[in-house]
């Protein structure tokens, strides 16, 4: 009799161990699922790499132009990730309007982005030479509201979100 119960016992912990390991597992899927979405990791040397390009109105026609080709299907006209095709896609286009996120990323970064891609956004090392993806650069600075001039004293109530970037 006592040998039941324990045995019985003993089943109820391994269920319980089960239980606890599969809610762990779940756990653990949407942490993976949920951060590489966010973190687009671009090497320093590579998001520190300067412009060459000037933002000039011939390189910034130049790289809309480029943009209306290769990009408007999935980031939509203004850049707002709202392109014909941004419904099939998961995770959807970037919002390249956003200020907060294209105001923190450096002219290096996008370009390494554009040149890279991320599932499911192609590469377009191939596609395009150099100085395309740099007048890209260029235009797609103009599609995200400029950061407000340093003005005269840090001012804004908003400098903690600024620096913890
Ligand atoms: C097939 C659809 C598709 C096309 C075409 C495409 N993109 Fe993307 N783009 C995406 C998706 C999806 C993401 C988000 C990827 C991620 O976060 O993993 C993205 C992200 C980006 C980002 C990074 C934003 C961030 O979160 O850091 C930039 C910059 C960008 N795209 C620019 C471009 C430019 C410029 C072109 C044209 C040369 C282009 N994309 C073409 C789908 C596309």
């Amino acid at each position: 009799m006592a040998e039941m119960i324990s045995t019985r016992t003993r089943e109820g912990a391994w269920a319980t161990a089960l239980l606890a390991g599969a809610g762990l597992l779940v756990a653990a899927g949407l942490v993976f699922a949920a951060t590489p979405d966010k973190d687009w990791p671009v090497p320093p040397s590579a998001a520190q790499t300067k412009n060459p390009v000037a933002a000039t109105e011939a390189n910034i026609a130049a790289g809309k132009a480029i943009f209306t080709d290769k990009c408007v299907k999935c980031h939509g006209e203004k850049g707002a990730g709202d392109g014909p095709m941004a419904m099939m896609y998961d995770p959807p286009p970037a919002d390249l309007s956003e200020p907060k996120m294209m105001n923190s990323m450096p002219d290096g970064e996008i370009f390494y982005k554009i040149a890279e891609g991320r599932a499911p956004m192609p590469s377009f090392k191939k596609l395009l030479t150099d100085e395309q993806r740099w007048q890209l650069v260029d235009y797609v600075r103009t599609l995200a509201p400029k950061p407000a001039p340093p003005s005269k004293s840090g001012s804004t109530g908003k400098s903690p979100r600024a620096a913890s970037h």
